[in-house]
């Protein structure tokens, strides 16, 4: 079985900087002949507060013939709380609706994919905790299948069990939940976008993937981190364990996210200057 990963698309109606890789990378996806892509989220610019970024994304992602299941990420649900868009009902509805849930399962060859909405994670209210039940049941009714997670956030940036990489990774209790899980249930695979690095490692007994993103890379603007800067897919082969491929996908452009950001992300901006 073979699973194409996409992530950090960031397309927009409005903000049309990364729309010219939508063609070279849905040539590309057709070609895979893969099973299902998965999407780990970004879609949009700004789908957390436009519903145009989330419809516009989800009717380039419906021109894809081959079924695809997305999880969502920051800039299309929300962030962590005392951000700038915290994720709230309004955002959760607006996703829910216009694109399609935020967590989901699928059972195929022996295995268990899960989706989940790694935003939710620190705010530690109930629609965090409605997830982590969620993910236990299916974790523990997966029979005698291996388990491949997807998320928008990855586990942690430079060590496994570092403290709170801010906007990076998920928050060390949400973490130690997680690894929890992934050690009492096999889970093989943690694949994971939101960085715009692509990195491969492991975690004790679970490989990790940073798939690359579809639209930018980040020069200086940002601290380095593990990986390279790159723009691409990811290739998951399914068979008794699982292999990932990071994949330079032809014909895509690398933009950096430094030469566009005072037209993509103004406040982000603004904020960093009036905190310079
Ligand atoms: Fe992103
Ligand atoms: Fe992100």
């Amino acid at each position: 079985m073979k699973i194409i990963q996409i992530t950090d698309t960031h397309f927009s109606p409005n903000k049309p900087h990364f729309n010219g890789n939508w063609e070279p990378l849905l040539t590309w996806l057709e070609a895979t002949g893969a099973d299902l892509i998965v999407h780990t989220g970004d879609l949009t610019v700004d789908g957390a507060d436009k519903d145009e970024d989330i419809t516009f994304s989800m009717d380039l992602m419906r021109q894809v013939k081959i079924p695809m299941l997305i999880v969502p990420g920051n800039h299309d649900v929300g962030h962590l709380p005392g951000s700038d868009q915290p994720v709230n009902a309004e955002r959760l509805k607006r996703w829910r609706s216009l694109a399609d849930q935020d967590r989901w399962l699928e059972d195929a060859n022996g295995w268990r994919l899960i989706g989940l909405n790694s935003l939710l994670l620190g705010h530690e209210d109930e629609e965090e905790e409605a997830q982590f039940e969620w993910l236990q049941r299916a974790l523990e009714a997966r029979g005698g299948r291996r388990i491949a997670l997807f998320a928008h956030k990855p586990l942690f940036v430079d060590e496994p069990h570092e403290g709170d990489t801010g906007y990076w990774s998920v928050r060390p209790a949400q973490r130690r939940r997680l690894y929890d899980l992934i050690a009492a249930h096999d889970v093989a695979l943690f694949a994971s976008g939101h960085l715009h690095w692509a990195w491969q490692g492991r975690f004790e007994r679970t490989s990790l993937t940073w798939g690359p993103s579809a639209a930018f890379i980040i020069d200086k603007m940002e601290r380095e981190m593990p990986g390279e800067r790159l723009i691409g897919a990811v290739v998951h082969e399914f068979g008794g364990d699982v292999q990932s491929r990071i994949i330079d996908v032809p014909g895509m452009t690398a933009h950096v996210l430094d030469d566009v950001v005072h037209e993509v992300y103004p406040q982000a901006v603004k904020k960093r200057e009036a905190a310079e």
